[in-house]
């Protein structure tokens, strides 16, 4: 039934996307990932600029929207957004599910405003929506963690909360998502468990098999409130299945 459903994939290059688009080709969906450099089978087309976007839209039933630039999110996510979806409106796109960040709105971070602003732009677009609030990925926290480690020991304020979801988990439930009519919600998704920054230092070390120490502090400011207090987590249902843990005794 899938196969005569056309499905534009913008940031299908990304973590998410390379783990959504052969998600969906093996269901049998008409994929068409987007990137800005020439690809074979890719379509080219620039957010940032609003090339190639009228050309990306044609025909398309659904848009996966991934795409994101954290270094520059009011011309990509926020502007972009508003070019893709003003494309896709002209030509009768039936739904857009555009992919968000967990606790966008309790955590003030100025990336996470971009994507509040980029949230509103999908609402007010008048193409059918759906907008997935993601939790960090396995691998995002793997990086905030090497951030955070870049001195030497690893210095982490040990109450700040995640609760990490694989990318496959997220892909499968952008999946479920695409397959009913758009919903016009906004929902939240996160992996099953609720982990300290204290316990994601110590398992990460201790699966590479690493003796550096962990110097724990409590870091000021409103965000670090926020990221103690839980704003990244959420107990919305459905949770994804995979684990920090069962991520990390994979990878290493
Ligand atoms: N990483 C996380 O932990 C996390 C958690 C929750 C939600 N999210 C959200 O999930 C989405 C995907 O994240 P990700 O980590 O997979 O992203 P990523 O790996 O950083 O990939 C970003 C993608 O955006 C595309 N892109 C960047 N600038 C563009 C532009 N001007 N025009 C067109 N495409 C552009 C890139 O495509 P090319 O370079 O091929 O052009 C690339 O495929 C984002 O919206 C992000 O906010 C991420």
């Amino acid at each position: 039934m899938s196969e005569n459903i056309k499905v534009l994939v913008t940031g299908a290059s990304g973590t998410l996307g390379s783990a959504v688009t052969p998600r969906l080709v093996k269901q049998g969906y008409a994929v068409r990932p987007m990137t800005r450099s020439a690809r074979d089978g890719w379509v080219t087309a620039d957010l940032r600029t609003g090339e190639g976007l009228d050309e990306a839209v044609r025909d398309v039933d659904v848009i996966v929207h991934l795409a994101s630039s954290p270094g520059r999110p009011r011309q990509t996510d926020v502007e972009g957004t508003r070019l893709l979806l003003a494309a896709a409106r002209k030509v009768g796109v039936g739904h857009v599910l555009y992919v968000s960040i967990n606790g966008i709105d309790r955590v003030p971070y100025a990336y996470y405003r971009a994507k509040l602003d980029t949230e509103e732009v999908v609402r007010a677009s008048g193409v059918p929506y759906t907008i997935l609030r993601a939790a960090q990925f396995h691998d995002f926290a793997e990086t905030m963690l090497s951030m955070l480690g870049k001195a030497g020991p690893v210095l982490v304020d040990p109450a700040w909360k995640l609760q990490p979801v694989a990318v496959e988990d997220v892909a499968d439930r952008i999946a479920e998502l695409i397959a009913r009519p758009a919903a016009g919600e906004t929902t939240e998704y996160a992996g099953p468990q609720v982990l300290t920054f204290d316990e994601l230092a110590r398992t990460w070390l201790a699966a590479r098999g690493k003796r550096r120490p962990i110097w724990r502090l409590s870091f000021p400011g409103k965000m670090s409130r926020a990221m103690r207090a839980g704003g990244q987590t959420t107990d919305a249902t459905p949770a994804g299945t995979r684990t920090w843990r069962g991520y990390l005794a994979e990878k290493y």
